[in-house]
């Protein structure tokens, strides 16, 4: 296993849009396993393969207490969605900053697990938004997208001159 370099907003990489994985092969599997081992180390709750730089959709998410729930999602789809929910978010592509979003309260999804096995799940709370905010990387939208024009230009300002003094 490795760990992965995760990408930083306003990186242009995570604007990419994903696409379908054609098979779940050994190399998707390989993938699944990095993202997972990149997930628990940054830690966060839940990774989308843009967010490595690899474009396929490919989501991981574990949102239990002790780790040991490892949910894997390859082409999600949202069959259904109902309900409003506002709640704080937070990513790994961008560090140290938490903002409310609005979202599904509830959704049905659909997608194929690491076997190449296909389930359906209904998901509330947590586990809803975290699919929500995962599947949006997956066509190129990071959180805080949603924020006002004016919020974003400033923490894009902040975050290039904290990337620009790292770099
Ligand atoms: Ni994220």
């Amino acid at each position: 296993m490795a760990l992965l370099p995760i990408l930083e907003y306003p990186d242009p990489r995570l604007k990419k849009v994903a696409a379908p994985v054609a098979a779940v092969t050994a190399d998707v599997r390989k993938l699944v396993r990095d993202m997972a081992e990149t997930m628990y180390a940054a830690p966060g709750v839940g990774l989308a393969a843009t967010q490595v730089n690899v474009h396929k959709r490919v989501i991981v998410i574990d949102i239990s207490d002790h780790k040991d729930d490892l949910r894997v999602f390859i082409n999600p789809e949202i069959l259904s969605a109902e309900g409003e929910a506002l709640c704080e978010e937070g990513c790994l592509s961008v560090p140290g900053y938490y903002d409310k979003v609005t979202r599904a309260a509830r959704v049905r999804v659909r997608a194929l697990d690491e076997h190449g096995e296909t389930f359906e799940l209904d998901a509330e709370g947590l586990l809803a938004v975290c699919i929500q905010h995962e599947m949006d990387h997956l066509i190129g939208k990071v959180f805080v997208e949603y924020l006002s024009p004016l919020k974003r230009a400033r923490l894009t300002a902040k975050l290039r001159k904290k990337q620009r003094l790292a770099g």
